[in-house]
């Protein structure tokens, strides 16, 4: 069984699928890091992430097994994953890494922006999970604060508004719910509703533990 989860940052989709992992007894796949630590790749580098090369060069060197899950939790190098992401060769080269992931017969959680739509279209269950931005905001800032970054709710809004938009509108793979998606609006739901609401609509599709 494959379940594809989409979503905008910090809507609670991590939380969401690493949760059906563990319910269902399925490993994940955070595609967000790859993008992520391509991103911080090209910044340790002194690149800019916009530059072609340089992101290419640092996606196929890419090691899924050495990415360091605390650096690229900054907001910097979420930015930095949103500029690398638009770029076709970048994605092309993450994608072939996803699909594998995807082929192993057991079966996978993936989360992301593009797995219901791009990387695993004939996923068995595909939710979109959403929040409002003010929600996503205070969320982020949170994290961000327990990290101790430095950063105004204003100045944070912006940037996820501005990754928000970059996602959405970019050529290859943009954010969008599937149409065989199911919505899940975690606002004003605990990590825990959250996670009962995804295993009712998996459940729903297929039926109470598979
Ligand atoms: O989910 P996240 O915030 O960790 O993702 C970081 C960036 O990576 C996001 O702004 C866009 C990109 N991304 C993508 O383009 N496709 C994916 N499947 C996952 C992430």
């Amino acid at each position: 069984m494959i379940i594809a989860v989409d979503g905008p940052t910090a809507s609670g989709k991590g939380t969401v699928a690493k949760n059906l992992a563990e319910h269902y007894g399925l490993k994940r796949l955070d595609t967000g890091s790859l993008y992520r630590a391509v991103g911080l790749a090209v910044l340790d580098a002194g690149d800019e992430p916009s530059d072609v090369g340089a992101a290419l060069a640092a996606a196929e060197a890419l090691d899924l097994g050495a990415i360091d899950e605390r650096r690229i939790r900054s907001s910097a190098a979420g930015l930095a994953a949103s500029k690398v992401a638009v770029i076709p060769e970048v994605r092309e080269v993450l994608r072939r890494a996803q699909k594998t992931f995807a082929a192993d017969p057991k079966g996978a959680v993936l989360d992301g922006r593009d797995i219901g739509t791009v990387i695993c279209p004939d996923a068995e269950v595909k939710l979109f999970v959403t929040a409002s931005l003010d929600e996503r905001t205070r969320r982020r800032l949170a994290e961000l604060h327990a990290r101790g970054e430095q950063i105004t709710f204003e100045e944070l809004q912006a940037q996820i508004a501005e990754r928000d938009a970059r996602d959405m509108t970019r050529k290859d793979s943009p954010l969008y719910q599937a149409a065989d998606a199911h919505l899940l609006d975690t606002t004003a739901l605990s990590i825990e509703a959250a996670a009962q609401a995804a295993y009712a609509i998996v459940d729903g599709v297929i039926g109470p533990r598979g």
